[in-house]
């Protein structure tokens, strides 16, 4: 298949671009687009037929449930057989943005997207132009992550193409995703809400909007064999083909250890995953600096795009320290023991 490329600027909205995108979208192909989580591997969610192409582009395992994306809050009601007030509360606090809501959902929905649950997630993403593709298709865009099943999410236009060029009928290339991590997903059908993934809304931030909010077991207990509730997280995610390890502990204890660590492996290739403040300690090394110590933010930002230069690059092995568990460093820490297999040293 030949893929086309289309750059859309998202300051100036080129109409005739988005009604392209569109028109493949209603005739039931798939467009890759930026939102401000990750890029989105799109089709209509309510053809089985277009949505069963998403997953042989990306090799996705068919028990694997998408996220139904619409560009109005008035549209949820059409997909969801009940939108509590705890959940209308979220979507005016929280919509358009990298919140995702699971609802129960109604007949229309059908299996060939929620892997056979009875539920449906639902999201209003903020960026603009996810917001008129889908607005001009004028139907609910199924969208996964817009990379083969496996691999770390796509936060720029060369990710998308590298995973999927050949794959799909268009690629929108819309710049750098802002927040580099995919969406919270917050199960509203039960009580208190659970959070099954975790993402740029944080915990903190959810309890702050509605009192006491759960998060699954699995999130937390990462070397447990809890089986997550959202499907896509029990499967081996975010992965380099190099072997990465988490090293946990003070700042000092942690350069002795993986520089001992790099002179093991001096026949390999090697690199450091470190902050801004750290990576004076590594000096003469292969370090990838990944943001500051002081701004979680950026460190999520830049978190895929690092993963995915390991591969490019083929480094053998990778050692990267740990982030505080809280608020969004909770996200970049799933991503990471998830990438690293679980594998982490605590000193
Ligand atoms: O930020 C995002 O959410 C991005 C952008 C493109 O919107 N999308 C995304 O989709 O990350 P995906 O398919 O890569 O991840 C969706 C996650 C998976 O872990 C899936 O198992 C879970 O949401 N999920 C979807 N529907 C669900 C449901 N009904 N119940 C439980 N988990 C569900
Ligand atoms: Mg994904």
């Amino acid at each position: 298949m030949d893929t086309q490329i289309i750059k859309i600027d998202s300051e100036n909205i080129d109409k005739k671009a988005i009604e392209v995108a569109a028109k493949v979208l209603a005739s039931g192909g798939l467009v890759a687009f930026p939102t401000e989580t990750v890029y989105g591997l799109g089709a209509n969610a309510l053809d089985p037929l277009a949505t069963k192409k998403i997953y042989s582009a990306k090799g996705r395992p068919s028990d694997n449930p998408l996220i139904i994306h619409v560009s109005r809050t008035s549209q949820v009601e059409l997909y969801a057989e009940e939108v509590s007030p705890v959940a209308k509360k979220l979507m005016d606090l929280f919509w358009p943005g990298p919140l995702t809501l699971i609802f129960k959902r109604k007949p229309i929905i059908s299996d060939s997207i929620t892997g056979g649950l009875d539920t449906v997630a639902i999201r209003l993403p903020s960026h603009p132009i996810a917001r008129e593709i889908i607005d001009a298709a004028n139907l609910p865009i199924a969208a996964p992550s817009a990379n083969r099943s496996g691999r770390p999410s796509p936060t720029r236009v060369e990710h998308v193409i590298e995973d999927l060029d050949g794959r799909v009928d268009i690629i929108v290339d819309g710049g750098s995703a802002a927040i580099g991590l995919e969406s919270t997903v917050l199960d509203v059908t039960v009580d208190p809400p659970m959070i099954l993934r975790p993402g740029y809304v944080t915990l903190e931030m959810l309890q702050d909007a509605i009192g006491k909010v759960d998060m699954d077991a699995s999130i937390i207990q990462t070397q447990s064999n809890v089986i997550p509730k959202a499907p896509g997280m029990k499967y081996r995610h975010y992965a380099p083909q190099g072997s990465l390890t988490i090293v946990e502990g003070d700042e000092e204890k942690v350069a002795k250890y993986i520089l001992e660590q790099v002179k093991m492996y001096r026949d390999k290739k090697v690199a450091i995953i470190a902050t801004d403040e750290e990576a004076h300690l590594y000096e003469g090394n292969r370090v990838y600096t990944i943001g500051s110590k002081t701004n979680p933010e950026e460190v999520a930002a830049n978190l895929f795009k690092i993963l995915r230069l390991m591969d490019t690059e083929g480094i053998e092995y990778i050692f990267a320290p740990s982030f505080p568990q809280e608020h969004i460093g909770r996200a970049v820490m799933n991503r990471l023991l998830k990438a690293a297999g679980n594998r982490r040293v605590i000193l």
